[in-house]
């Protein structure tokens, strides 16, 4: 971690963000159009290099209406192979950094039958049905305890500035709960239904691990999800397809984008 912190602040002269997002599909955009400093994910001791295919894989840092943001453009995940530990190795050092305030963003599909293709959802609680969790293993209590309470990850204040915000912008906003599966294979339509049952609104493959550890760290969390194809089964569902994804990400970034340029402002 000293290593890691060491280069990031040889980078960015110590800089101290009060702000973390992770951007997720599509919204890699949004950290070229706010960039004072860039740092590569391969150059950063500990970091991991691989990400995505499209995703940059950077670390960003921009002053974005005057607040000092740190922003992960490109994130890895469970599913590339990696330990949770190792994917959410960045918001360890995002906490160690100064942040405060951690924005998660993500694709996900739509389980819940009201939300169509292109709706943005506040995520307001999760699942975690990934089958292990980032905080197996020994606990550091410099960061956090053993058994850290998982009442309330996605803040209600940061959920009702975001409110606000989508309804200054004249934005429709959906809630929900996230529902994080593995992957890569999408679901199934029996999982989807099972995920349904069990209350989810949404299901996506990112998210939850970085939320669980910068709770645990007591960062406050706010996430957001771009709901980019109906999930597997739901009626009026298509054959899943990540070239679907990457269309409807990229059909509304634009009001994902001035969204979240509206809650950094308020926040
Ligand atoms: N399932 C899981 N992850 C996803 C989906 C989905 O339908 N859409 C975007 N990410």
């Amino acid at each position: 971690m000293e290593n890691t912190l060491n280069f990031i602040n040889s980078k960015t002269n110590g800089l101290i963000p009060e702000i973390g997002i992770i951007l997720g599909s599509g919204l890699g955009e949004f950290a070229d159009e706010h960039c004072d400093v860039a740092v590569n994910y391969s150059e950063i001791p500990n970091f991991l290099k691989s990400t995505v295919q499209g995703h940059k894989g950077r670390l960003v840092f921009a002053e974005i209406s005057g607040k000092n943001v740190v922003m992960m453009q490109g994130r890895n995940h469970f599913y590339e192979g990696h330990s949770m530990q190792e994917i959410t190795y960045p918001v360890k050092v995002m906490k160690k950094l100064g942040v405060k305030t951690l924005i998660l963003t993500n694709a996900a599909g739509g389980v819940n039958k009201n939300f169509k293709p292109s709706d943005l959802m506040i995520i307001t609680d999760h699942i975690n049905f990934m089958g292990t969790n980032p905080l197996i293993g020994p606990n550091n209590a410099d960061l956090g305890e053993r058994f850290p309470d998982m009442s309330e990850i996605y803040k209600k204040e940061l959920i009702v500035i975001a409110d606000k915000c989508a309804e200054n912008l004249g934005i429709k906003i959906q809630h929900g709960v996230y529902f994080a599966s593995s992957g890569p294979s999408y679901e199934t339509p029996a999982e989807i239904r099972m995920a349904g049952i069990l209350g989810a609104d949404a299901v996506g493959m990112s998210t939850v691990p970085e939320a669980i550890v910068a709770n645990y760290c007591g960062m406050k969390v706010l996430g957001i999800s771009c709901i980019s194809n109906l999930a597997a089964g739901v009626e009026g569902a298509q054959k899943l397809s990540h070239a679907e994804v990457i269309e409807t990400t990229n059909a509304v970034k634009s009001r994902f984008k001035s969204l979240l340029q509206e809650i950094i402002k308020n926040v």
